[in-house]
């Protein structure tokens, strides 16, 4: 399974890439917006050449040639650009007709088995379930994830699911129980995978230890 940052921040993307552990990134809107007055093409190319692997950059036409238009503009700017597009029947006739141009796609705010079965029919790369907001109903974003594994192993779909709309250090261990391909996941969540009050005093007490057998030695 592999670990994506879901942010448009450099500093986040820079620092999350230099720990070694993330192989691609998300952005959306909302993401983009919260950075300020940004020029976003340029954004997507930079955040490109930090991270090695696919950068997923959203459009914002709601029309499918709109949302063509949009998604050959956005794939121009790097081979690493993955488009996404949202679940709607205008948003698939535009992932088809870039599937047909070898464009990657990510067809993202899916909330149902149903949707991301649609997104693999139009020839989606990858889906994005999004368990957060499913669980901030009340409903179980987890398990959406695993109907959408089993569903995809029984018909043998190639497209990927990307977990996504993740809160907490949990939901990650859930999408990899689920079977998810990946994870895209907030910068305050990957810094609290990092951590484990006993590593965090395993490693104090072997530096302790050290300094310790240093001194005695040293004399
Ligand atoms: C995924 O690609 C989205 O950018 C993201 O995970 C949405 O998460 P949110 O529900 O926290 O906005």
């Amino acid at each position: 399974m592999q670990f994506f940052l879901d942010t448009a921040n450099l500093d986040e993307l820079r620092q999350a890439a230099a720990w070694g552990v993330i192989s691609g990134a998300t952005t959306n809107p909302s993401l983009v917006a919260k950075e300020g007055a940004v020029d976003f093409h340029q954004l997507i190319r930079t955040i490109t050449g930090i991270v090695e692997g696919p950068v997923s950059a959203e459009v914002i036409a709601t029309d499918t040639e709109g949302m063509i238009r949009e998604g050959l503009q956005l794939a121009a700017l790097s081979p690493h650009v993955v488009v996404k597009i949202p679940m709607t029947p205008q948003g698939m006739g535009a992932a088809k007709a870039l599937s047909k141009e070898k464009v990657s796609t990510n067809v993202t705010l899916v909330f149902s088995p149903q949707q991301a079965l649609l997104a693999a029919a139009a020839g989606a790369t990858y889906v994005s379930p999004f368990v957060g907001r499913l669980d901030d109903i009340g409903e179980e974003g987890c398990g959406l994830l695993r109907n959408i594994a089993d569903v995809f192993h029984i018909h043998s779909i190639a497209t990927k699911i990307i977990a996504a709309s993740v809160r907490h250090p949990a939901h990650v261990l859930e999408a990899a129980l689920a079977g998810a391909h990946i994870v895209t996941v907030p910068f305050k969540v990957m810094k609290q995978m990092f951590n484990h009050p006993l590593t965090e005093k395993g490693l104090q007490q072997f530096i302790l230890d050290w300094e310790g057998y240093r001194k005695s030695h040293d004399r």
